[in-house]
């Protein structure tokens, strides 16, 4: 399902916090339709390198490019035009009004008020309404979400918040969507549906996925990153990642599994 071209390139990426260095030498070529896996146990810098790839956060070393292009200086809002989207580790739904409200504001995210505004008293604002429905009936389905559309986002179960989320980030029909521990807190019933969901949304994508849920990541990833202290321990298949004796070693001690 990769046609060989590069979705997200990273070279020589180091990120310092003052004297601790979060990254050090993390590169790696991401083709695009792959689903990517990133792992490493707690603090190793996946989210860190998440914010760098998805251009969140400058790197203090090293070059990033999204299809192509190097990201290093674009604002937030130029990269997410060029197809990106993100979840982040803690969930980001607005909890006190309904999935549809929640999906309606995310493919706002860019207007301002006053344009808002407008387009209300305008045929311009009833043919977006309709294209918005259009999409969101699209992405509800997807997302497994229909039937509650009208519920309040806070009042759903943990797994269809998580869901919820990553329907939020299908708004904008991203071509590279990033997934920072999108299946954490999950029982295994919630996260055997969160795998089919990433299935279903996979094709004509490039996805990155943190995950600590290491049946998550053979499930769906053909290749991953490990990553320890900052530092890339090896890219391969999942298999060859977590029986690596380095990765081994990375976990033991620590609460992961
Ligand atoms: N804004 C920041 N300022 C200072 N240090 C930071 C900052 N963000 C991250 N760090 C440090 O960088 C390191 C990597 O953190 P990061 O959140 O990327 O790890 P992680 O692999 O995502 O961990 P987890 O599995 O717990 O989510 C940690 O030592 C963390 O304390
Ligand atoms: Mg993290």
């Amino acid at each position: 399902m990769s046609d060989g071209t590069v979705a997200v390139r990273a070279e020589g990426i180091a990120k310092h916090y003052g004297g601790v260095k979060a990254l050090n030498g993390v590169s790696l070529a991401v083709e695009s339709g792959e689903v990517f896996g990133i792992i490493g146990p707690n603090g190793a810098g996946k989210s860190t390198l998440f914010d760098i790839l998805s251009g969140f956060t400058a790197p203090t070393m090293g070059t990033v490019e999204i299809l192509g292009r190097d990201i290093g200086g674009l604002p937030p809002y130029r990269i997410a035009r060029t197809g990106v989207a993100r979840t982040f580790q803690r969930t980001a739904i607005f909890g006190d009004t309904s999935v549809e409200n929640n999906l309606l504001y995310a493919s706002h995210t860019t207007q301002r008020h006053s344009v808002l505004g407008r387009m209300r008293r305008s045929e311009a604002w009833a043919r977006d309404r309709s294209s918005f429905r259009a999409k969101a009936d699209a992405v509800l389905a997807l997302a497994g979400l229909a039937s509650v559309r009208q519920q309040t986002a806070n009042t759903l179960a943990y797994g269809m918040q998580r869901r919820l989320a990553v329907a939020i980030a299908l708004m904008k029909d991203p071509a590279i969507l990033f997934l920072d521990e999108p299946a954490a807190g999950m029982n295994e019933h919630e996260t055997e549906d969160f795998v089919e969901l990433i299935r279903r949304i996979s094709p004509g994508r490039t996805i990155l996925i943190v995950e600590h849920d290491m049946a998550v990541i053979r499930a769906l990833c053909g290749r991953a990153l490990a990553i320890a202290d900052g530092q890339p321990v090896v890219i391969d298949t999942p298999d060859k990642v977590l029986t690596h004796p380095q990765v081994v070693a990375a976990y033991l001690g620590t609460d992961d599994e």
